[in-house]
């Protein structure tokens, strides 16, 4: 669940520092839409705001290109967040006073989003009645503000006027769209996907793992605050927002990126691991021949959830999956004893659960065992990271 911003700049000096923050939420899975005010153009250019922001960085009234007429409008509307910055004396007036003279004001006006601004200017003009007035109405108006910071400023005068930090403003930023945050704070560990065990350098051993319930689980835990680490076999789906991903083929892989993610809190094994892998790899195409079929030498690999629910760094909370064919929780309950984890999440694999979006789970838990309705994958994921959180803080 990716969000985004509309970051309108304003003409100022702390203008630069829109360019750290575009780059900073970007990291954080939150996309900027811009717009420049004709004074901002002078301190920052188009080109380097949206080579950053990855998008068309808009100007005035007059530069929105084949958008139709309400191009404006859509652009307030597409976003989660209208984010103004550095919101100058001049922008916070035009605001307070509901005018429509430029695209930046337009915008203002015509958003039905939370609007946050992070004003810069001169102590003085910081200080006038007039601005404290415009702020004072804004607030009013239900507007959000962070700083402004007080310190030396460009202008080589000392007080309340220079713009809050890139990362304040981005905490502020966070705090307004994307909810509580039970798990700020809280690092996690998930794999997912399958693992491909090489045989030469054209075959592989695999399975039918999509990672989709792994990369929900990410994408849940990242919303939810948590530093997300995501181990992620051969998939095909698209990276979750906000999460560091270290791509793997082969269990061993998988292993190492695992251990060296450690220490985290809490960590979800959705990956379907490859249980064995060809004991030797071919350094050439293994080729056909007219006597019998080569017989594959197959070796154990590690298994990464025992390993690491005992290892010395051992997460406070361990969560496996559990995919079964029949006697789904009995044997989902003996795994969860052999594998010393936490939690089991069994799932019954027989009728196309792999690639499905759907999935159906029984929680295994040292409490017992939970029936969860046949859901969409995401909203397991939320569910699973709620009593994440729940756990977490009843531990700390
Ligand atoms: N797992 C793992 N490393 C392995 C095998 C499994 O980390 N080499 C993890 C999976 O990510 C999952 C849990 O162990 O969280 C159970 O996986 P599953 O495939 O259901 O069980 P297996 O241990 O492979 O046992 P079996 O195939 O006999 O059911």
């Amino acid at each position: 669940m990716s969000k985004s911003i509309l970051l309108i700049i304003g003409g100022g000096i702390a203008a630069y520092k829109c360019l750290d923050l575009i780059r900073r939420a970007k990291e954080r899975g939150i996309d900027s839409r811009t717009i420049i005010t004709k004074a901002g153009t002078e301190f920052v250019t188009p080109l380097t705001v949206s080579a950053l922001s990855g998008h068309k960085a808009h100007t005035d009234m007059f530069d929105l290109g084949s958008e139709t007429e309400m191009g404006h409008i859509q652009l307030t509307r597409m976003v989660d967040l209208v984010v103004v910055a550095p919101a100058t004396a001049n922008l916070i007036a035009q605001a307070a006073g509901g005018l429509a003279s430029d695209l930046a004001s337009t915008s203002l006006l015509a958003t039905d989003k939370p609007v946050l601004m992070a004003p810069a200017m001169n102590v003085r003009m910081w200080n006038h009645p007039a601005t404290q007035r415009n702020v004072a109405r804004l607030k009013a108006d239900g507007v959000h503000f962070v700083g402004p910071n007080e310190g030396a400023m460009a202008c080589n005068e000392y007080g309340p006027g220079r713009m809050a930090e890139p990362l304040e403003i981005l905490a502020a930023i966070e705090a307004l769209i994307l909810g509580p945050q039970p798990l700020k704070g809280v690092h996690a560990l998930v794999t997912a996907g399958p693992t491909h065990e090489p045989l030469d350098p054209v075959r592989f051993l695999g399975n039918r793992s999509s990672g989709k319930q792994g990369y929900a689980i990410a994408a849940a835990l990242a919303a939810a605050g948590a530093e997300t680490t995501l181990v992620s076999g051969p998939v095909a789906i698209a990276p979750p927002a906000g999460v560091k991903l270290i791509k793997v083929e082969t269990a061993h892989e998988m292993l190492a990126a695992t251990e060296s993610a450690l220490p985290v809190d809490v960590a979800v094994f959705t990956a379907a691991v490859a249980d064995w892998r060809p004991e030797e790899i071919a350094s050439g195409k293994i080729k056909k021949t007219s006597g019998p079929p080569p017989s594959i030498k197959l070796a154990t690999n590690p298994d990464i959830l025992a390993s690491i629910a005992r290892a010395k760094l051992r997460p406070r909370l361990v969560i496996g999956f559990a995919a079964e064919t029949e006697n789904v929780v009995v044997q989902a309950v003996q795994k969860r004893s052999k594998k010393n984890c936490d939690w089991i999440v069994a799932n019954d694999v027989s009728h196309g659960v792999f690639g499905a979006d759907r999935n159906k789970v029984h929680v295994i838990s040292a409490d017992g065992s939970e029936e969860w309705p046949e859901m969409d994958k995401h909203d397991i994921a939320n569910r699973l990271v709620a009593r994440i959180a729940k756990a977490l803080e009843t531990a700390a």
